[in-house]
């Protein structure tokens, strides 16, 4: 798939090695590279389907290393990428777990393998000072490099804020995959004002090579997905809560009327209520337009009811 890719676009190309320090960087920028090498931190969900997605979809990267400053996050993460193919295989018997597994290198150390022609996707917790302090250190970690291109996978924090720290604004963006990530096909490439156009192309190229479609998304509350569902679940709240109509009439309505695969109370139960609030936190800071804060989500919460995972969100899981 990658030789496809490459003679489609000549823009992508190669550069010597050299060493510098630690690190061994090519010699010079290139212009939009094809990505060899990965670096994923974050062992949690996104981080462990962005891990299994890139590794299943064939042998096109020389490694991919995933980091969590949690070992027992970095074991969920093995188990839960394994089950998972595991399930594939029951229905795909060409499908090789172990070959994949071996693909994938799970470490706490943030090393990638070799930092040539590196994408390096942040995938960790969504607090903001956290996120800034990593790029910090990833810009002095690569700072040498010129072919690693940093980008974080957050959903509802500015990307411009995340990256304040970072050294090369032409080598940074967003990079927004949807969960459960080895399913959906969506990926949403975010470019910031400073991201080169070589980077945005090196990004969508890898997006592709995965096998999953990419959208062009300015750095704006929700990128395109979340900016219209966000509201969306807003509005469906705010029905409920003045009596309009019920959690189930509401959720068949759009279903069934609208043809979506899940109403809007579905689907916030499988996102979670916890998240939906945080989320819904953030936006509310960001433009108190689009959000109106939900009563019903915080009872809910305080609860301990967070939908799907917790057993009991709008509705009840067996
Ligand atoms: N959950 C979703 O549906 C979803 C969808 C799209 C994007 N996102 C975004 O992806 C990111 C991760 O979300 P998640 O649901 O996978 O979270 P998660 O809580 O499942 O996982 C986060 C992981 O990050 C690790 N971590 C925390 N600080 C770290 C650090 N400094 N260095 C290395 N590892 C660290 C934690 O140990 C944990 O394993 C967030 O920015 C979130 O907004 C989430």
């Amino acid at each position: 798939m990658f030789r496809a890719l490459l003679s489609s676009s000549s823009k992508i190309g190669y550069g010597t090695n050299l060493y510098f320090g630690r690190s061994i960087c090519t010699s010079k920028q290139l212009d939009a590279m094809k990505v060899e090498n990965m670096l994923i931190i974050g062992s949690g969900l996104m981080g462990s389907g962005i891990a299994q997605a890139s590794a299943q979809s064939g042998p096109h990267f020389n490694s991919i290393v995933i980091q969590d400053v949690n070992q027992g996050a970095l074991d969920k993460a093995a188990a839960r990428i394994k089950s998972n193919l595991e399930k594939m295989k029951s229905k795909n018997s060409s499908i090789n777990v172990d070959e994949i597994m071996g693909r994938i290198t799970f470490s706490t150390n943030i090393q990638p393998k070799s930092t040539d022609n590196l994408l390096v996707i942040e995938a960790i917790t969504e607090v903001l000072d956290v996120k800034q302090n990593l790029f910090k250190n990833l810009s002095e970690q690569f700072k040498d490099c010129p072919n690693v291109i940093l980008a974080t996978n957050t959903s509802s924090l500015p990307c411009k804020d995340i990256g304040i720290h970072v050294t090369n604004h032409s080598r940074y963006a967003g990079l927004h995959f949807f969960n459960p990530v080895p399913l959906m096909k969506l990926v949403e490439v975010v470019k910031l004002d400073n991201t080169s156009d070589d980077t945005y192309d090196s990004l969508v190229d890898y997006v592709k090579s995965i096998g999953k479609v990419s959208v062009k998304c300015k750095d704006t509350p929700g990128f395109i997905v979340n900016r219209l569902l966000l509201p969306y679940m807003s509005e469906a709240i705010q029905m409920l809560e003045r009596g309009d109509a019920t959690v189930r009439d509401i959720d068949t309505a759009m279903k069934l009327g609208a043809g979506y695969p899940m109403g809007p109370f579905e689907l916030m139960d499988y996102v979670g209520l916890d998240t939906v609030q945080l989320i819904n936190a953030v936006w509310m800071k960001r433009d108190p337009s689009l959000i109106k804060p939900s009563k019903i989500i915080k009872e809910l919460v305080d609860s301990g009811h967070f939908g799907k995972k917790s057993g009991k969100g709008f509705y009840e899981y067996k």
